[in-house]
């Protein structure tokens, strides 16, 4: 009964916490190599608590970290979730700007701070105890089949081919990804887009070492210099993507569309003052909702040449370099972006230095209908979780993974998330509030009673 489930839910808050923190604790940091064995640990870990969920869980390795692998045991004829989650984090630097150690979580104010606290560990701890509530009561009412990455932050490399070759134990009716944000506080939202993301990396050459900026300035290209330049290019006055062919493929947003995202309550007075910017900005013609949801960007994300360490050194770097992220939207394609960047970097850098540019990770950008059965199961499940109506947003950041759920899987995905726009992912002092997570909780048990009712 989904009322003793919800019941057993109330009364293990204290150990679930524990639970959790035990999770946060480990720093299974994906980009980081000297961090391969914490991300294996934290695998491990977890197929650990799975199994003592009652679970068979296993970690197969895969071209990079290991995935997890787990499922109850499938009754013939119960509609099949996929449950997908990630338990790898981001870097926590800068450090020194955490209020309390980024892998020591540490409850303030009613949340949970530590890297991963809601992207998304936390979130995968949710359905976790929700899971373990079913078990205490007659077990889980449907085929549950839960799989969690170590690599969504570095873009799902090698889950593509894990995924085909694990088709079969893959196959479900509908996917369950908790990794998005409600609308705001108390307004949970079901996300149907997602945006894709080509990340590029520049690097300039200009001498073979680095050069006294008097003894040698003003006569020799300064790679520093010059990546400013073209990256200053990168964009007109009107706020557009200035790559040819950029907008090609784009999407329009329907006027329907624009009308339902202009109806949700946005407060951009809150939205200006919790990032302390007096002004927003971005691509002329669009609103601040439209512009992070649904139009392409491109955005510097790391820079680096010459002295970085305090006071003043005169000197010409040999070498400049850039990290660029371009978010991209229906129906832009990630290798026809990076294809359209790296050619008019090559073009825009003069002949006497060397340009080198290479893609790191992409994910496609995603759009999920919102007229199936699932769907209204899940706004349903999100209305007893959260006592409010949900509402059906697109968000800004990436998800590989849906994309492959449909190619390989060929089934949609719901994303039913529990974060808030406050919490900081990715960056220092994020935060889980509690209060989410156990409406999390408390979602992720009512939906699954209520997909059990699907076929
Ligand atoms: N959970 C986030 C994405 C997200 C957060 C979507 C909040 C919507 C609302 C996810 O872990 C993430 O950060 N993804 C990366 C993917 C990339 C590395 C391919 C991203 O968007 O930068
Ligand atoms: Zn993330």
């Amino acid at each position: 009964m989904i009322s003793n489930v919800l019941n057993t839910l109330d009364t293990t808050r204290p150990q679930a916490i524990e639970n959790l923190k035990s999770f946060l604790r480990i720093p299974s940091i994906s980009t980081d190599p000297d961090r391969a064995g914490d991300v294996q640990h934290c695998a491990d870990w977890l197929a650990q608590q799975l199994v003592e969920s009652g679970l068979s869980a296993q970690v197969l390795p895969t071209g990079g970290h290991p995935v997890v692998l787990a499922r109850n045991a499938h009754v013939p004829g119960r509609p099949t979730v996929l449950l997908y989650g990630h338990y790898d984090v981001q870097p926590a630097e800068p450090l020194e700007q955490w209020l309390s150690p980024a892998f020591e979580p540490t409850i303030r104010s009613g949340a949970i701070y530590a890297r991963g606290a809601v992207d998304d560990k936390g979130q995968v701890w949710a359905h976790v105890e929700a899971l373990r509530a079913w078990q205490r009561h007659g077990g889980i009412p449907i085929n549950i089949t839960m799989l969690v990455e170590g690599e969504e932050e570095i873009g799902s490399a090698h889950l593509a081919d894990f995924m085909r070759d694990h088709r079969g134990a893959l196959a479900a009716d509908i996917a369950l990804i908790s990794d998005t944000d409600q609308f705001a506080r108390g307004v949970p939202a079901i996300v149907y887009g997602l945006r894709g993301l080509a990340y590029m990396e520049v690097t300039i050459t200009a001498a073979d070492h680095d050069l006294h900026s008097g003894l040698y300035g003003g006569a020799v290209p300064n790679p520093a210099n010059i990546l400013c330049e073209v990256l200053a290019t990168l964009h007109d006055e009107n706020g557009r993507v200035n790559i040819p062919g950029f907008y090609e493929d784009v999407a329009p947003l329907t006027d329907a569309e624009r009308a339902m995202w202009a109806s949700l309550p946005f407060d951009e007075p809150a939205f200006k003052q919790e990032l302390a910017l007096e002004t927003l900005c971005g691509e002329e013609g669009f609103s601040t909702v439209e512009r992070r949801w649904a139009r392409p960007t491109c955005d510097i994300n790391g820079l680096t040449s010459g002295y970085q360490g305090p006071g003043a050194k005169t000197v010409i770097a040999s070498k400049a370099s850039a990290k660029v992220s371009m978010r991209l939207v229906p129906n832009q394609d990630p290798a026809k972006i990076e294809a359209a960047f790296t050619r008019a970097i090559r073009e825009r850098c003069p002949a006497n230095v060397t340009v080198e540019v290479v893609s790191h990770h992409g994910a496609e950008p995603v759009l999920i209908p919102l007229d199936s059965p699932a769907v209204k199961l899940a706004a349903e499940a999100l209305q007893v979780g959260f006592g409010h109506p949900a509402v059906f947003i697109r968000e800004g950041g990436s998800i590989p993974v849906v994309s492959l759920i449909r190619r390989i899987l060929g089934i949609d995905s719901l994303l039913v998330g529990f974060g808030l726009t406050d919490d900081r992912v990715h960056a220092p002092n994020e935060k889980f509030d509690l209060n989410c997570f156990y409406n999390g909780a408390r979602t992720a048990a009512t939906l699954y009673a209520k997909l059990a009712g699907l076929k």
